[in-house]
């Protein structure tokens, strides 16, 4: 089988059950997405599976056959940062930094999906994120500016919201 990984096909040469985290990390190498609690409870493991964020470690990889999956290497185009990175920088959001991968693809999505999110809106979406650096308030702010500068992108006509 094969899926679209940052836009590139991938051929899967692994069980059809092996989670995806895994094939991501130890097939491909690709460390940027986090191993936290293999559970689907953390949020450490989050990637876009077409566009929406999901916990890649109880996501078997016969689930993405076709679909497009995106990680937090492929977030940006290369050239500049995402936006929602820009944003964590200019808030110096991480501490540790381990669950910070998937903080930013959970709120990426929220973004790509309602351009103006409300306090409860960005609580809901990243109610399965947790941090025990506690950097919410921080993480929340930066979801703000984040917002700020997609819509000032969009109504430039360049946006790039991964
Ligand atoms: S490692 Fe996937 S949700 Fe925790
Ligand atoms: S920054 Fe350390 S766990 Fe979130």
């Amino acid at each position: 089988m094969k899926f679209f990984l940052n836009g590139e096909e991938r051929e899967v040469n692994v069980d059809a059950d092996t989670p995806l985290l895994w094939f991501i990390r130890d097939t491909l190498e690709m460390t940027g997405t986090k191993f936290g609690c293999g559970m689907g409870l953390c949020g450490a493991c989050t990637v876009h599976l077409n566009g929406q964020a999901v916990r890649s470690c109880i996501t078997p990889v016969s689930a993405v056959e076709g679909q497009q999956i995106t990680t937090i290497e492929g977030l940006s185009d290369g050239e500049s940062l995402h936006p929602v990175q820009s944003a964590w920088v200019k808030h110096n959001v991480p501490q540790c930094g381990y669950c910070q991968p998937g903080q930013i693809m959970s709120a990426s999505a929220l973004l790509a999906g309602n351009s103006n999110p409300s306090d409860d809106d960005i609580d809901v979406a990243m109610a399965g994120n947790v941090c025990r650096c506690g950097t919410y308030p921080r993480i929340k702010a930066a979801i703000k500016t984040a917002a700020t500068e997609l819509a000032y992108e969009a109504k430039k006509g360049g946006v790039n919201n991964g």
